[in-house]
């Protein structure tokens, strides 16, 4: 049976693995975690092209059907190239969460957060206005997120401190509507939340990339019939800290993470 690969910079994408095995159980998957580059939302565009091509053709050794790219700074700078390379579909976690985000507003202000790299691509704003070109965009970077979930800090003075100093411009705008454009950042929600207001509305991609990756293999009769998938995990350096970092980022520990090196 053929899997779903999916791939992040890092530990982050395991959050969109979480809503794939919730939503589809049946489904094996094989991650690749680049952790030996990790992070790639400070690298130039044409680097994180060129790893995001090596991560594909290693995942593609695992007989994959579907390749979901759970990195927001992949989806954003390196989707639009890379899937004229490959045949697989590949599904990025940008333009779900855009759509759900186009859905939600209701005054049309909508607010992205993400790596550096991800709001210097613009490639959410862009995405938003084909959506609904009269929509405004407030984008703004909020790279010290990454390495506060990694750490565990996701609740606290500090982080509430910084939060509040990333998020005045959205806060400023009248946002109604926040997309957590960044893996790691669902796990500071809780702070997200109480800094912006109940009456905004937080979007985590995920489960809408789950729900994308349903429709496109069922459309393809790609869709396994058993009960339960398995799962297998590689990462290109440290597998004990990656191991370590699973239970906050997957709700449960990993035991078996293998290192390979795919380049
Ligand atoms: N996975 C990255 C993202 O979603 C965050 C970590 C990194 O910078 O590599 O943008």
């Amino acid at each position: 049976m053929k899997s779903i690969g999916v791939f992040d910079s890092g530990v982050g994408g395991l959050t969109v693995v979480k809503e794939l095995l919730r939503q589809l159980p049946a489904e094996n998957i094989v991650y690749f975690g680049d952790t030996a580059r990790v992070p790639y939302g400070i690298k130039s565009r044409e680097t994180v092209i060129r790893f995001s091509i090596e991560n594909i053709l290693f995942l593609l050794k695992h007989e994959v059907k579907l390749i979901c790219v759970a990195c927001n700074t992949v989806s954003s700078f390196a989707l639009p190239v890379i899937k004229n390379y490959f045949r697989v579909p590949i599904v990025g976690v940008l333009s779900p969460g855009v759509r759900e985000a186009v859905y939600a507003t209701q005054n049309k202000r909508i607010g992205v957060i993400g790596t550096k790299g991800t709001i210097k691509s613009r490639a959410y704003e862009i995405e938003i206005k084909q959506l609904d070109p009269v929509a405004k965009v407030t984008a703004v970077a909020c790279p010290l997120f990454v390495p506060f979930a990694e750490e565990g800090w996701i609740r606290g003075d500090v982080v509430t401190t910084v939060a509040k100093q990333y998020l005045k411009p959205l806060k400023d705008a009248g946002v109604d509507t926040l997309i957590l454009g960044c893996t790691h950042y669902p796990l500071l929600k809780q702070v997200i939340r109480e800094v912006m207001g109940k009456n905004v509305t937080l979007i985590d991609s995920a489960q809408q990339v789950a729900m994308e990756v349903k429709k496109i293999l069922a459309a393809e009769g790609e869709l396994n019939k058993g009960r339960r998938g398995r799962q297998q995990f590689f990462v290109s350096d440290n597998p004990e800290w990656f191991s370590g970092l699973a239970k906050s980022f997957l709700g449960r520990p990993l035991k078996d993470v293998r290192k390979v090196n795919n380049v």
